[in-house]
């Protein structure tokens, strides 16, 4: 018994290539005066640092995830290229850097963008003490994109230049938008199909609301939520470059009946996004899920819901009968749910946000914005250039999703497992080239 407990340790410790993470002190709140702090993780990739001379530090941003680590993804190779140390700081309320012991409404109140951005340019003040005249360059993808330019435009004299990959720096409330774009990444004939799974569904749900929803393993959830995570199912998958995925069983889907379309999209759903987009899934869409307000690790949906019916918005809505997506889900499911869960009144004051940090309109000097031409954020990223120093890069392909740059093609969200080749990969390939040398521009 005790031979083969000690080999199964053994096992483990062989199977963790886990690099060392390194903790330091943060303060709880930047904004009062305060002696509380708590520990804030992040991780050091330095193998390529260099070993005389000033200094390059590449701050990474993780976002809304657990942050297991230095990524998988080209950012590593910036550093190579730039002989830098690539430094990735977790964000605060998610993996193990939590400040407060629970995540009620009242102890999630430090979870600000303004916070996040304090963290970093405290991190930087700190880490920069172990670098020898260090020049930094933030880099973040997705939510962490906007963060990385709105760090360039609040703190320009920590970092020289941002890469604001996928950065939705808009905050939209009433995000229509993404399902839009749904549609035109899926094509006119995968939408159709997903249009019409999302028609029998809602039908069926409404003559045995119990079978349908088991079909999915999700037979304990509420209809909107449901309904709300098919939507993402679909999504999410366009989102990161799936599209064969999700779509080439759906090709040729008006020959088929009800019953094997629907067949089709279970099979997508239990076999795919439950198994490798998105582990907790079902669970993780019903509110009971996010009413929980331990703090229990591993778990960031209560976390990012909190952000969106604060701050940020996007709330993923239905808009006509060209959205993807069920009309459940609407203005009216978001400001339930914000209520139920978080007790609010009111949906968020986007245009707040948007006024701190200029929405899509943001003028920043040495930005560079990539987008993926497949990724539904897009919609909410920069849309037109501001500035000749911070150019826009859309990637186009038929797999170019979300961080595309910095993730290759398709990818999973966890950005987890070696980053992929992209079929099409010389549109990835020329972006890279190009940000390397504004990144080099920077460091002059
Ligand atoms: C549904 O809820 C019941 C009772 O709370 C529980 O026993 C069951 O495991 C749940 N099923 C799923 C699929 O979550
Ligand atoms: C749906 O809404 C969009 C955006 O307002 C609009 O462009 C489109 O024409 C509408 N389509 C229908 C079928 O109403
Ligand atoms: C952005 O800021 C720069 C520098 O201040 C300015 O020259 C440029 O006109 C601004 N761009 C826009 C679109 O306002
Ligand atoms: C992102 O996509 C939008 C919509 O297609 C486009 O207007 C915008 O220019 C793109 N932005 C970047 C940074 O590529």
């Amino acid at each position: 018994m005790k031979h083969s407990y000690f080999a199964f340790l053994l096992i483990i410790i062989a199977l963790c290539t886990c690099e060392p993470e390194y903790f330091f002190d943060q303060k709880v709140d930047h904004f009062t005066p305060s002696e509380s702090t708590f520990k804030q993780r992040y991780y050091v990739y330095d193998e390529h640092r260099a070993s005389t001379g000033d200094e390059v530090a590449l701050l990474y941003i993780c976002g809304e995830i657990v942050c297991t680590g230095t990524a998988q993804n080209y950012a590593k190779e910036y550093a190579r290229h730039l002989k830098a140390s690539l430094v990735t700081v977790e964000h605060r309320y998610y993996g193990k850097s939590v400040p407060t012991p629970t995540l009620s409404t009242k102890d999630l109140r430090f979870l600000t963008t303004e916070q996040a951005l304090s963290d970093l340019a405290t991190f930087i003040q700190f880490y920069s003490k172990k670098l020898r005249n260090p020049k930094w360059i933030a880099i973040g993808c997705s939510y962490p994109g906007a963060l990385s330019a709105w760090f360039r435009l609040k703190y320009p004299h920590l970092v020289v230049g941002a890469l604001s990959s996928s950065g939705v720096v808009n905050s939209i409330l009433d995000f229509w938008q993404f399902d839009d774009q749904v549609r035109d990444s899926a094509g006119p004939e995968c939408a159709t199909q997903l249009r019409r799974i999302t028609g029998i569904i809602e039908k069926r749900l409404k003559v045995d609301s119990y079978h349908t929803k088991a079909l999915f393993s999700a037979q304990n959830m509420t209809n909107p939520d449901f309904m709300y995570m098919i939507a993402d199912a679909a999504a999410e998958s366009l989102q990161y470059g799936f599209h064969g995925k999700v779509c080439d069983p759906l090709i040729g889907g008006s020959k088929l009946s009800d019953d094997q379309i629907l067949d089709r999209f279970i099979n997508h759903v239990t076999q795919f996004f439950y198994k490798e987009f998105d582990k907790e899934a079902p669970y993780d869409y019903s509110i009971e899920y996010i009413m929980d307000e331990r703090v229990v690790f591993g778990r960031v949906a209560r976390q990012w819901w909190y952000q969106t019916c604060v701050e940020v918005g996007w709330l993923q809505n239905y808009k006509n009968s060209t959205s993807i997506r069920s009309s459940m889900i609407n203005m009216d499911y978001h400001k339930d749910r914000c209520n139920k869960v978080f007790g609010l009144t009111s949906p968020p004051d986007t245009k707040s946000i948007n006024l701190l940090y200029g929405g899509d309109h943001v003028n920043i000097s040495n930005v560079v914005y990539a987008n993926g031409s497949q990724d539904p954020w897009k919609r909410a990223s920069v849309l037109e250039s501001q500035s000749d120093s911070s150019p826009l890069i859309e990637i186009k392909c038929i797999n170019c999703g979300h961080g595309v740059d910095l993730r290759g093609c398709p990818s999973l969200p966890s950005g987890v497992g070696p980053s992929r080749k992209c079929e099409d990969n010389e549109a990835v390939d020329r972006a890279r080239e190009e940000i390397l040398r504004r990144m080099r521009r920077w460091l002059l």
